[in-house]
C-alpha cells in the first residue's frame, strides 16, 4: 500500500541509503529532484557560453586546447545530468523547452560577461571552486543517479579549478599589465561567486525540506562560508586582493567574516535582468533551432531501423 511504500522511502533516507529510479518516492521529492537536477544541467550547458567566448581568441595553442577540452567537459556534465533527470520521468526535450522559454532557472553566475582572458582563469578558480564546494557534498545526495553523476563531475571540476589557478599563477608572474587584468577580473567575479550558493538560509524556501530528504547536505550559508574560508589563503598565494574591505578572520567564530552581499542584484538576475540573461537564452535557442535537422535525421534513422 501507499503507506508501506512511504515507510520504505522514509527508512531509506533515515539509513542513508540511496533512492533509485524504480523506487516509490513522494511527489514532492520527485519534483524537487527534477527541479534541482534540471537547473544544474541547464547551468552546465549555459555555462559553456561565457568561456566559449574566448576559444577563438586564446593566447596560445596550448591555452586553446585546454579551454576547448574544458568547455566540452561542461557539455558532458549537462548530458549526465539530463540523463539523471530522465530517470525521474522528465523528458529532455521538455526540459530544454522550459529553459529557452524561461520557465526553469540556471545558475545566476553565467549571466555575467567575460571581458578579458583573465576571466577564463578566474572562472576556473572561483566559479569552478564554488561549484566544487557546493557539489562535493552532493556526491552523498539521497538520489542515486544524481549522487553518482556528481562523483565524476567533481573530479573534472577539480581539474578545471586547477587549470584556472595555474593560468592565473602564470599571469601573476607576467607583466604588470597582466597582473592588473587578473585583479580586475577577481574584482568582478568575487561577489557573483558568493551568490552562486543561493539566498541566505533565512530566505531559502527549499533548504529545510531538501536537508530533511538529504538531497542537500549543508545549507547555502554553510557552504558559502566554507568557500570564503577556502579562498582567502588561495588569494594570498596568488597575490590578489579580494574586493571586500570587511573580510577578516574572526578567531571567535573560527571563520572569516565578510561584507554584505547585494541580494538585490541577485534577484534582478533571477528575474532575467542580468547583463547577459537575454543573450545567453537567445544563443541557446538559436543553437537548439540550428540542431533541429540533427534531431529529425536521428528520429528518421531510428524509425527506419525499427521498420527493419
Ligand atoms: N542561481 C539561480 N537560481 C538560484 C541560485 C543561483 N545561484 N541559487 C538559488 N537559486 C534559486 C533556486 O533554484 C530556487 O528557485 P526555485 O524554487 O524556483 O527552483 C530559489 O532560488 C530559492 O533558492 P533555494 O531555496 O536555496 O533553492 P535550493 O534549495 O534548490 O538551493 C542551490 C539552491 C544551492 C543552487 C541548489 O539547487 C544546488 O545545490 N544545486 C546544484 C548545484 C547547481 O545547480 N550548480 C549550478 C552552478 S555550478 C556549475 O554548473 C559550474
Amino acid at each position: 500500500s501507499e503507506k508501506d511504500l512511504e515507510a520504505h522511502f522514509e527508512r531509506t533516507i533515515e539509513r542513508d541509503q540511496r533512492v533509485e529510479p524504480r523506487d516509490w518516492v513522494p511527489d514532492g521529492y520527485r519534483k524537487t529532484m527534477i527541479r534541482q537536477i534540471a537547473q544544474h544541467a541547464h547551468s552546465e550547458i549555459i555555462g559553456m557560453q561565457p568561456e566559449g567566448n574566448w576559444i577563438t581568441r586564446a593566447p596560445s595553442l596550448r591555452r586553446k586546447a585546454i579551454l576547448l577540452a574544458k568547455v566540452q567537459d561542461e557539455a558532458g556534465h549537462g548530458l549526465y545530468l539530463y540523463s539523471a533527470a530522465a530517470t525521474l520521468g522528465a523528458d529532455r526535450a521538455d526540459l530544454t523547452d522550459k529553459l529557452i522559454t524561461g520557465r526553469q532557472k540556471y545558475s545566476s553566475i553565467f549571466n555575467y560577461p567575460t571581458l578579458s582572458f583573465a576571466d577564463v582563469g578566474v572562472i576556473g578558480w572561483l566559479v569552478d571552486g564554488a561549484a566544487i564546494c557546493n557539489q562535493v557534498p552532493l556526491c552523498r545526495s539521497s538520489y542515486g543517479p544524481y549522487a553518482r553523476s556528481m562523483i565524476r563531475i567533481c573530479k573534472e571540476e577539480s581539474f578545471h579549478q586547477r587549470q584556472g589557478f595555474e593560468l592565473l599563477m602564470t599571469m601573476m608572474r607576467g607583466t604588470g599589465g597582466q597582473r592588473e587584468m587578473v585583479q580586475e577580473a577577481v574584482d568582478r567575479w568575487w561577489w557573483p561567486s558568493l551568490m552562486m550558493f543561493g539566498p541566505p538560509d533565512a530566505d531559502s524556501p527549499n533548504t529545510a525540506q531538501s536537508m530533511a530528504w538529504k538531497v542537500k547536505r549543508h545549507t547555502n550559508d554553510e557552504l558559502r562560508q566554507r568557500f570564503v574560508d577556502m579562498s582567502v589563503p588561495q588569494a594570498a598565494a596568488l597575490g590578489v586582493t579580494l574586493p571586500d574591505p570587511e573580510l577578516r578572520w574572526n578567531p571567535d567564530r573560527g571563520h572569516h567574516d565578510f561584507g554584505a552581499i547585494d541580494w538585490a542584484e541577485f534577484k534582478e538576475i533571477l528575474k532575467g535582468n542580468g547583463p547577459c540573461n537575454a543573450q545567453r537564452i537567445e544563443h541557446r535557442r538559436r543553437a537548439h533551432d540550428d540542431g533541429a535537422w540533427v534531431r529529425e535525421a536521428a528520429a528518421a534513422h531510428a524509425s527506419k531501423k525499427g521498420e527493419k
